[in-house]
């Protein structure tokens, strides 16, 4: 694979950064996943958005159309010759020795490789999948896009480790988002219900374009927190992201969403992003 640090295309065994970088001492760093398909970017601008707010809020100091991120993302992907998959990109606040004071007029540190990898057939979009839930212990600006990801992480493989292929954290008694997802439910009267978007939650990109595409159709969104039980009750259940798409949730704790299997409203759903993303 070739992957991209710092201005540089270069074979994966042969990039490095350094070990005082701030992304890994303090996970001082964002981060963003654009999905691959037919070897297009996939709503890169929302992405690019969505970056320059993340690094405005930690104060790193990174423009990411004077560096031509699409470009080199445009490249990377050319390089690798991937079609379908992802590309990550991760840019830290840059090198410095350990001091928990930010340090001033540092370089920010690029990085970016592909991962090859099957989106549309994935087998989760035909067996929905199953969530437990968890606290939500995440620090509170999960806004933004950090790669402070331990805990999503560690939840995640308990979730593996009980048989299930997913966490729902929680707060305050109502579902906040999925360990690298936004979480959405449609109620037995067909309003799809999710979280607004706050400090909570990442402002997922699928996640918007979704709801766009739900108010379009003439469906009812209604941006409200909502409980684990409600989505027990819930006609359908499921989540987005960048790289599961539209996925369906089939069962929460153990307790079926629906008749326990992916739903037709979930399935539109997908369909109809999918389309729109290649
Ligand atoms: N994660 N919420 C969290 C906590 C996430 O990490 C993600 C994405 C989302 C969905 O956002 P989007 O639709 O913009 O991808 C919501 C990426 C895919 C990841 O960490 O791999």
């Amino acid at each position: 694979r070739i992957v991209h640090v710092n201005g540089e295309f270069l074979p994966e065994a042969s990039a490095s950064l350094s070990i005082f970088d701030r992304g890994v001492l303090f996970a001082d760093a964002v981060y963003e996943v654009t999905a691959v398909l037919d070897g297009g970017l996939v709503d890169f601008d929302a992405h690019q958005a969505r970056l320059r707010r993340s690094l405005a809020e930690l104060a790193i100091d990174f423009d990411p159309v004077a560096a031509g991120l699409i470009d080199l993302h445009r490249e990377l992907i050319r390089r690798n010759d991937l079609q379908e998959g992802l590309v990550y990109l991760q840019i830290s606040r840059g090198v410095a020795d350990r001091s928990f004071l930010q340090p001033a007029n540092i370089r920010p540190s690029v990085v970016l490789f592909t991962q090859a990898q099957t989106l549309l057939d994935a087998p989760a979009a035909q067996s929905g999948l199953s969530v437990i839930t968890r606290p939500d212990k995440r620090w509170h600006r999960r806004d933004i896009k950090t790669t402070q990801l331990l805990y999503p992480s560690m939840m995640k493989t308990l979730a593996n480790e009980q048989g299930a292929d997913d966490v729902w954290m929680v707060e305050a008694g109502h579902v906040t988002e999925g360990s690298s997802s936004n979480a959405h439910i449609i109620t037995a009267d067909g309003s799809l219900v999710t979280r607004p978007t706050s400090e909570d939650i990442l402002h997922g990109i699928t996640r918007a374009a979704v709801l766009d595409y739900a108010r379009e159709t003439g469906a009812e969104v209604i941006e409200r927190p909502f409980t684990v039980a409600e989505a027990q009750e819930a006609r359908e259940a499921f989540i987005t992201s960048a790289t599961a798409f539209v996925t369906p949730v089939v069962a929460v704790d153990g307790v079926p969403v629906g008749d326990g299997r992916p739903g037709p409203a979930t399935r539109r759903i997908r369909a109809h992003y999918i389309d729109h993303s290649r």
